[in-house]
């Protein structure tokens, strides 16, 4: 008995010591003395990962023609002050997806859902400055309040992106909706679903629901390409035609492809998904949701021409 409490104390007090190292070291910025390796699914991962020769930091990203943003400088150049996490390949699609915003729109809004540290927030303003009219933080822990004293843009709401009644709170206190609402809160399927269905009526025409750290067997693509329900949102799928009688979505033929070629015409009205959503597109770990500037009323197959080969 006294020997197992002994090798635990050893245990214990061999973890205190790397970790009392770790932090004297990241605080120094000096190198570990030391390297950790970890099995992890065959592979053996080692901590600090070994540098690859001839690739700097975020190298990937020095291929991208246009930064008009220049989210990217602001991050690697913070080094000091509230944190910021991010995957590097990120910042591409920020370019991609708000870089309009940074060449032209004024009074622009954002909403941000999980802010942590608050570094986030500091490099929106950096990079949209004097454009940037209203910034939400939205986050489940009450401390990230504090972050509403970066500047009078700067608001943060408190409470779960699962919960529709905080999300309807939200919207009743800035009705005049978002360009841009990033989703890096809880990374649930459940939540980031019911945070779509909730917050979509506020992405403004031209604006993006942009949703992070999409990882897994996760089933959200699925559940905004088909529809999906459960207690906190509903919503149908924005992929096929409609039944005109039911609203629900068609079968897709797997009998007879040319079903549906034969039709000479096809016209639907569009389901409201259908009518806002311009696309959405995926990267690794992250699903970007556009808005149409213009409605997509009808969806629509017809013919032109006068010879056809019979099907
Ligand atoms: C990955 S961190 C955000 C990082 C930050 N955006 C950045 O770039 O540095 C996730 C944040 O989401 C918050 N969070 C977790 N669950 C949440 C929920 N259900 N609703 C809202 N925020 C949540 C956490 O408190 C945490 O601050």
């Amino acid at each position: 008995m006294q020997i197992k409490v002994l090798c635990l104390l050893l245990v214990v007090l061999a973890v205190a010591v790397a970790v009392g190292i770790h932090s004297i070291m990241v605080a120094l910025r000096a190198p570990l003395p030391f390297t950790v390796s970890v099995e992890y699914r065959g592979q053996v991962r080692k901590y600090p990962p070994e540098p690859t020769e001839g690739r700097p930091e975020g190298s990937d990203l020095q291929v991208e023609k246009e930064q008009p943003c220049g989210f990217w400088e602001i991050f690697i150049n913070h080094n000091e002050g509230p944190g910021v996490h991010k995957w590097t390949h990120y910042f591409p699609i920020y370019e991609e997806h708000f870089g309009h915003f940074c060449r032209g729109r004024e009074n622009l809004t954002m909403g941000e859902i999980g802010i942590h540290s608050g570094g986030s927030l500091l490099m929106w303003r950096q990079a949209f400055g004097e454009k940037l009219q209203l910034l939400v933080g939205m986050d489940i822990n009450p401390d990230t309040k504090a972050w509403e004293r970066f500047g009078p843009n700067v608001k943060v709401e408190i409470g779960s992106q699962g919960d529709p009644q905080f999300l309807q709170s939200v919207k009743r206190k800035y009705p005049e909706g978002f360009d841009i609402l990033l989703d890096d809160g809880s990374h649930i399927p459940d939540h980031q679903f019911t945070t779509f269905v909730h917050m979509w009526e506020m992405i403004r025409p031209g604006g993006v629901l942009l949703i992070e750290d999409v990882h897994g067997v996760n089933p959200l693509l699925h559940w905004l390409l088909h529809g999906h329900s459960h207690e906190n949102a509903s919503m149908p799928g924005w992929y096929y035609p409609n039944d005109k009688e039911t609203g629900k979505a068609t079968e897709v033929p797997t009998d007879d492809g040319n079903r549906l070629n034969r039709a000479p015409m096809m016209a639907f009205t569009s389901l409201s998904v259908q009518r806002e959503v311009e696309s959405i597109k995926v990267y690794p770990f992250v699903i970007a949701i556009t808005r149409r500037k213009v409605p997509l009323v009808d969806v629509q197959a017809i013919q032109h021409g006068s010879q056809w080969m019979p099907y």
